[in-house]
């Protein structure tokens, strides 16, 4: 099992947010809104279009400075790649910073703006990731997260686009 779930309550508080540096500007995207080419985009408006995920909370956070992306987060409804999660269940995902930006509190930053934006009484939000990658598990912990679970991702056909995340062992959370 290599991969760690992490679960957060829409109970825990939500700190003010870090204010954005200088220069750099916060957008959101959802799948309704102009794609360009951005493949991913264009999968995620397709997956949209055919209803695959639960809601229309998709949303993808990125920041930017003078043209170029630093950062991107997914903010992503229940949908069959994610079976362990339960209906009206958020997940924070897909989040990368550029490699000359990192350790900035842009990640952090990010999840702020995402948990202001959904984290209502009662919403459970969850992040995955692989179990060896200690900065996205500080990322997780420093924003409010609790181990939640391990489990591992399937490759059906050896196409790991296609897996799902199973969560196979729960922790019981105090
Ligand atoms: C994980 C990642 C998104 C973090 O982005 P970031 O903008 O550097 O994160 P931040 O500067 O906001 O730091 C967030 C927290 O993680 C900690 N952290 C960040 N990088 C770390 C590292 N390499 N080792 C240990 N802790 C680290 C920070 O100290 C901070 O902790 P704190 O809240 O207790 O102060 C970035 O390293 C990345 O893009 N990695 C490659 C993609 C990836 O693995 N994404 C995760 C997939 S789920």
């Amino acid at each position: 099992m290599n991969i760690a779930f992490f679960l957060r309550t829409g109970d825990a508080a939500v700190p003010p947010e870090p204010p954005l540096p200088e220069g750099m500007t916060l957008r959101l995207w959802r799948p309704n809104d102009k794609s360009g080419r951005d493949p991913l985009r264009i999968g995620v408006k397709i997956q949209h279009l055919l209803s695959l995920y639960d809601d229309d909370r998709y949303t993808e956070i990125g920041i930017w400075f003078e043209g170029t992306r630093l950062h991107r987060l997914i903010v992503t409804p229940r949908w069959h790649r994610f079976p362990f999660m339960d209906r009206g269940d958020l997940q924070i995902g897909g989040v990368w910073t550029h490699p000359a930006w990192r350790r900035r509190g842009l990640a952090s930053l990010s999840v702020h703006r995402a948990h202001r934006l959904f984290a209502a009484p009662g919403q459970r939000l969850w992040y995955v990731t692989d179990s060896a990658n200690g900065a996205s598990i500080a990322l997780a912990k420093g924003s409010g997260y609790r181990p939640a679970g391990e489990g591992r991702r399937t490759k059906p056909l050896g196409i790991a686009l296609v897996g799902q995340y199973r969560l196979d062992r729960r922790y019981t959370l105090a």
